[in-house]
């Protein structure tokens, strides 16, 4: 099964691919875990990419692109994948439709998390990642059990660094503009399956299972 997901920063993006990987036996691709990954390891596209991210604008394509169809071409994708944050604009989704079209390929499914900015707004307000392994909480949805310790590797939970008030409001706008309109490019396709991602994360989830049968 190959699937991307879509939705505004904070939709739970992250949250329900970890559990589609976990559910179906799929690699889940995150490009913010990998431009973050690189970030950490001081790597040449790490540092350019922060820049980016930091002011909550996109990444170049030229930098996204084929980083991520080269990371498709990977033997454990074969089985299949859940793409996080990628496409983000018409020009990322048509490069992804041409590169899996060469191979006489496609995506079976765009699952489209659907949540009001003002929902996102307090829920990236309460985010905290683990600084060490990435793990994701929110402070009233899904704490850690002990404050500010993650459960997961023991290391220090802090806020994201673009989810400051002002970043995630650009973010937002970033969204809206430059993402949002692939939504009808995939509906046109024949490939959206609209979810509402403003209920409890576990309802989120049981409609996405739902949605892709067994
Ligand atoms: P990225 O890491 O992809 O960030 P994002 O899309 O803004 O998404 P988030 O990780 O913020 O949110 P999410 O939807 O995964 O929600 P989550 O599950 O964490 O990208 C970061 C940056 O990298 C971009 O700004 C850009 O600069 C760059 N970038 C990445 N991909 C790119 C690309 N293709 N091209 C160019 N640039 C790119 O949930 C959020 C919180 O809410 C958590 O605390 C969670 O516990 C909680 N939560 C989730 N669901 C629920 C629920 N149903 N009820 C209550 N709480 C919930």
């Amino acid at each position: 099964m190959k699937l991307v997901l879509l939705g505004p920063p904070g939709a739970g993006k992250g949250t329900h691919a970890k559990r589609l990987s976990d559910r179906y036996g799929i690699v889940h691709i995150s490009t913010g875990d990998i431009f973050r990954a690189n970030l950490k390891n001081g790597t040449p596209l790490g540092l350019k990419a922060k820049t980016y991210m930091d002011a909550g604008a996109l990444v170049p394509d030229e930098l996204t692109t084929d980083l991520v169809l080269d990371r498709l071409n990977q033997p454990d994708c074969e089985n299949g994948y859940i793409l996080d944050g990628f496409p983000r604009n018409l020009a990322q989704a048509e490069a992804l439709t041409r590169a899996l079209a060469a191979a006489g390929d496609q995506i079976d499914a765009a699952l489209n998390l659907t949540v009001d900015d003002e929902v996102i707004v307090h829920r990236m307000s309460g985010r905290r990642v683990c600084s060490v392994c990435g793990a994701s909480y929110h402070i009233v949805s899904a704490p850690t059990r002990v404050p500010g310790v993650c459960d997961r590797c023991g290391g220090p939970v802090i806020l994201r660094a673009d989810d400051a008030p002002e970043t995630v409001l650009h973010r937002l706008e970033v969204y809206h503009e430059q993402t949002e309109p692939i939504v009808g490019y995939y509906r046109d396709l024949g490939k959206e399956i609209q979810i509402d991602a403003a209920q409890t994360v576990d309802r989120v989830f049981e409609d996405l299972v739902a949605a892709l049968g067994e």
